[in-house]
C-alpha cells in the first residue's frame, strides 16, 4: 500500500485528536473521597449530604451535579466499610 499525502494528513489529525481527548480526560478527574474515619463509614447519600448539603460543614460547590452516585465521580476510599472489593 502506498501512503499518499492525504493519508498522512489524516493520520496526523487523528493523532492530534487522540492527544487532546487523553489530556481532557485527565483534567476532568474529580477529587477522591478522603480515606478517613468519617468517610470510611458513611454508606448512604443521606449521610454524605448531612455534611455536604447546602447547610453542611463542607457544602458541595455551586452548580455541583445533582447526581446521587457519589463514587461514580469521586473515588471510593480504600477502606470504605460498604466496599465489596476489599473486606479487610
Ligand atoms: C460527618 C461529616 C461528613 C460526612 C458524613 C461526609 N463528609 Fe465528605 N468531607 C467532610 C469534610 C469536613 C471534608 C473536608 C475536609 C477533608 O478533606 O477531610 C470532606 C471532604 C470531602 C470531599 C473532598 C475532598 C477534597 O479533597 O477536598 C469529598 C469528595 C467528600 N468529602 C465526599 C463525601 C462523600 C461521597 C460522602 C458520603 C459517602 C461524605 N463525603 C461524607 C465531612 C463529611
Ligand atoms: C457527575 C459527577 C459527580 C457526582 C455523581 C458527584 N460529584 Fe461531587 N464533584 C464533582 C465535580 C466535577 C466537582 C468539582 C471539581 C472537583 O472536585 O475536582 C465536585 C466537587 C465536590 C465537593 C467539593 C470538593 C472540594 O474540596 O472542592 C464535594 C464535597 C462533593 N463534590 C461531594 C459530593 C457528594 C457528597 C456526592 C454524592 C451525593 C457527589 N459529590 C457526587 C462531580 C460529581
Amino acid at each position: 500500500m502506498k501512503i499518499s499525502k492525504r493519508d498522512t494528513v489524516f493520520i496526523v489529525i487523528v493523532a492530534i485528536v487522540i492527544t487532546f481527548l487523553t489530556l481532557g480526560a485527565k483534567e476532568r478527574t474529580t477529587k477522591a473521597v478522603p480515606d478517613d474515619a468519617i468517610h470510611d463509614k458513611a454508606t448512604s447519600r443521606e449521610q454524605c449530604m448531612a455534611c455536604h448539603g447546602a447547610d453542611g460543614v463542607k457544602p458541595q460547590p455551586l452548580g455541583h451535579p445533582k447526581a446521587n452516585q457519589c463514587f461514580q465521580c469521586h473515588k471510593q476510599p480504600d477502606h470504605w466499610v460498604g466496599g465489596t472489593v476489599k473486606t479487610k
